[in-house]
């Protein structure tokens, strides 16, 4: 502990907080738009401030060096477990909702073992192959909704790259199970509730178990090499590498998050670049000229980071606070979250120049993203996303094959975010397609 977190005076001096009322304190802006909440509370207090969300209590810091803190003190004063109950009632007791410490870090590394595990080049087939496919759904429409689109793609090419080709057939009908087990997420009512959204969950959920468990099983009896996803899982399994996980929640957590979350940024990519006229066409002409290499380029790579720091898709991340911390002037008290917020941290123009501005070419000199821990877009530290790579790179293959068929314009149908599904996602839009004529 450091000397200056030793509470020695009696009387603490809590965090300004963001003005409320009621019961429900900052809720009700929370859920309509939390990146104006968040923009608020920093514009009237500064780098630290408190929110009420209900009964929760909250403490925002933003800054590389308090970011820094919240990083190292994970595990150590702030606990990722307790905040993480809430998706149990959705995957069960893993990663991060693993209460036990060594277990915890145990499954976290069995994840990242599986994806760093060297099949990229497989799971870049997939990619490639079902991103031709949805262009051609999408041209023979001549347009689509740009979330369907989007969340369509995310879930057939988790399910088909990690689970194995041979669910092509089924992954379809998961999108509604998947979207039943999003929309019954729940931060503050008790998830037992016999609400219908819960229900829903819950059924979501026993079916999609019921599906899984076969494939683990048959990786039992019949090793796949070389390994795929599954497969790792099941061999830590075996060699007691896995901190004895629930495999059917850890992959149903895997094919959830991975999906939810690189759909909703996706569809923050495909606004950006058609709500940027001139970077819309310096990546025509990039992906026209060489489309073989285009998904590589680093304008393509840029476009993708840039649209995640001015659009993260997660509101905040939070961890609880189990033995009080001192930040600046103000002790934040046991039994209060910590939080860090991706969408002021990436407004830093001490890190991120003239932030307001939509700039691929800042990454260009953005050297050392993760330390400190200013880009926060897949968080940072050992809970950082396992899925990274494999999301950047779905994401460049949509964009490339998109832009490479067609001429894209579209309507805007919605008026603002939404987060209906526990991620940030843009105004609904529907996209018009027109093939880019032969030369
Ligand atoms: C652009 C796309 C993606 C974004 C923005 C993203 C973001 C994140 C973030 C911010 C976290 C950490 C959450 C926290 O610490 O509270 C996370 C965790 C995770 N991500 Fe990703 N992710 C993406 C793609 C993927 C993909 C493609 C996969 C898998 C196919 C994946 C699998 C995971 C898993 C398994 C975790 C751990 C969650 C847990 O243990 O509860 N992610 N992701």
């Amino acid at each position: 502990m450091r000397p200056e977190d030793r509470s020695t005076r009696s009387a603490v001096t809590l965090p300004p907080m963001l003005r409320s009322t009621g019961l429900m304190g900052n809720m009700a802006d929370f859920l309509n738009d939390p990146v104006q909440m968040f923009r608020t509370g920093y514009e009237q207090h500064g780098p630290v401030f408190g929110i009420r969300l209900a009964h929760m209590k909250g403490c925002v810091v933003v800054g590389a060096d308090r970011q820094q803190r919240f990083y190292d003190e994970i595990d150590r004063r702030l606990s990722v477990a307790k905040l993480y109950k809430f998706v149990i009632p959705m995957f069960g007791s893993v990663a991060l909702a693993q209460p036990d410490v060594e277990r915890r870090i145990a499954q976290v590394r069995l994840l990242h073992r599986a994806f760093a595990e060297n099949r990229m080049k497989a799971h870049l087939a997939v990619m490639t192959q079902e991103a031709d496919l949805a262009m051609g759904e999408l041209g023979e429409r001549g347009g689509a909704d740009l979330w369907e689109l989007c969340e369509r793609f995310a879930i057939r090419v988790s399910a088909s790259a990690l689970l194995g080709p041979e669910v092509r057939q089924d992954i379809d009908r998961l999108v509604p199970m998947l979207d039943d087990l999003a929309r019954g997420m729940e931060f503050v009512l008790p998830p037992w509730l016999p609400l219908p959204r819960f229900i829903r969950r819950d059924s979501a959920r026993r079916r999609l178990r019921t599906w899984i468990q076969p494939m683990l099983d048959e990786r039992r009896a019949h090793p796949r090499d070389p390994r795929d996803f599954l497969q790792v899982l099941v061999d830590g399994d075996r060699e007691d590498r896995n901190g004895g996980a629930d495999l059917v929640g850890i992959t149903l957590l895997t094919l959830f998050t991975g999906y939810i979350t690189t759909a909703a940024s996706m569809a923050w990519l495909i606004s950006d670049v058609l709500d940027q006229p001139k970077l819309h066409e310096r990546l025509q002409h990039e992906v026209r000229r060489d489309p073989s290499t285009a998904a590589r380029s680093s304008l393509v790579a840029n476009t993708i980071l840039e649209s995640i720091r001015k659009n993260p898709v997660m509101s905040h991340y939070a961890r609880i606070v189990e033995e009080p911390i001192v930040v600046d002037d103000y002790t934040v008290p046991k039994g209060w979250q910590l939080i860090v917020v991706p969408s002021l941290a990436h407004q830093e123009a001490t890190h991120f120049p003239n932030p307001e501005a939509f700039d691929p070419d800042r990454f260009h000199t953005a050297g050392g993203l993760d330390r400190p821990p200013v880009f926060l877009g897949f968080s940072a530290g050992q809970y950082r996303c396992p899925g990274r790579v494999f999301g950047l790179a779905e994401l460049a293959c949509l964009l490339v094959e998109m832009l490479r068929r067609f001429e894209v314009r579209y309507h805007r149908t919605g008026r603002s975010p939404s987060m209906d599904r526990g991620v940030i996602r843009p105004p609904d839009r529907a996209l018009l397609v027109e093939p880019v004529p032969r030369t």
